[in-house]
């Protein structure tokens, strides 16, 4: 995974850990995947993906699969759906989640997506809501896009969604503290505090994040976690898939199907590519 070890954390984060009030976590491993689902809100990708897939089983590959957020509905509507995903941690919450009459549908493969190798070949690879912002370098998109290509049957679809970044995002470039609540059960929740910044240049949007992991209203534990999101524009991506091979077929500026602007101010983008007819 491309983790952003390299940026400095905030100095009062450094000192929390520095006392052992915190610890450092991964994103997406421990209290970061503990707390995915609580904060994830929305299915309006699921329901794209659930229009845009027809109902004949089709065989799915979804990369950055997580705890299954898009991965168990499509398996729910019949399809054969490779769930891969680089932490053990996401895994754990998709077993937990598939229901044992889904359990021949969805398929956990736990492998990095910038490099996997797999017998079947797909009618659908998905690289959903902006997982594509974890591969930070350019090497790990092209790698990713790659492997992709390299496991699609003919006719089959390259689906990748992801938001451009908005104005106010692109306004942080001091960075600010944002704070929140996310209630996961009776007496059990998480309150995160989020400092982001964002860097023009680099596209990269720098976060850091302390979780407080609350059970029965009182602080459980205390967590440090650094981290980054690379915000690709559309063109780069279509070069990408150009250069893996593939050619795009669609760009959509929503998952209701509208038109795609350059000009809007951030917003959803879909890209959907086949292989390159040869
Ligand atoms: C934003 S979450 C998306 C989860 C899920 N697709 C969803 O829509 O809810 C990104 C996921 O990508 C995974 N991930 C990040 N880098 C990865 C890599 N190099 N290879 C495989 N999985 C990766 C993380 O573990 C995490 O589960």
């Amino acid at each position: 995974m491309d983790v952003n070890v390299d940026e400095p954390l905030q100095p009062e984060l450094v000192k929390l850990l520095a006392l052992g009030c915190a610890h450092l976590q991964r994103d997406y491993h421990g209290v970061n995947a503990r707390l995915y689902d609580a904060v994830q809100g929305g299915l309006r990708d699921v329901e794209y993906y659930l229009r845009t897939i027809p109902s004949a089983p089709a065989m799915v590959l979804e990369l950055g699969s997580g705890t299954g957020r898009i991965a168990i509905p499509l398996a729910e509507a019949g399809h054969i759906v490779y769930a891969l995903d680089s932490s053990p941690d996401m895994h754990r919450g998709l077993r937990d989640k598939v229901p044992s009459r889904l359990s021949n549908r969805v398929v956990p493969v736990e492998a990095d997506m910038r490099d996997f190798v797999l017998e079947a070949r797909f009618d659908y690879v998905i690289l959903g809501l902006n997982t594509v912002f974890a591969l930070l370098a350019e090497g790990s998109r092209r790698d990713c896009f790659r492997s992709v290509s390299r496991h699609l049957k003919p006719k089959g679809r390259f689906v990748l969604d992801f938001m451009l970044p908005s104005a106010s995002l692109k306004s942080n470039r001091e960075g600010s503290y944002e704070l929140s609540m996310h209630q996961e059960g009776p007496g059990r929740g998480y309150v995160i505090l989020t400092f982001s910044r964002y860097e023009e240049e680099r596209r990269l949007s720098v976060l850091n994040f302390l979780t407080l992991e609350m059970v029965d209203n009182r602080i459980s534990g205390a967590f440090v976690t650094p981290a980054a999101e690379y915000y690709p524009t559309v063109n780069e991506i279509r070069l990408l898939i150009e250069s893996a091979g593939m050619e795009v077929v669609e760009i959509l500026g929503g998952y209701e199907g509208q038109p795609f602007s350059e000009t809007g101010d951030g917003g959803d983008v879909i890209m959907v590519a086949r292989l390159r007819p040869r």
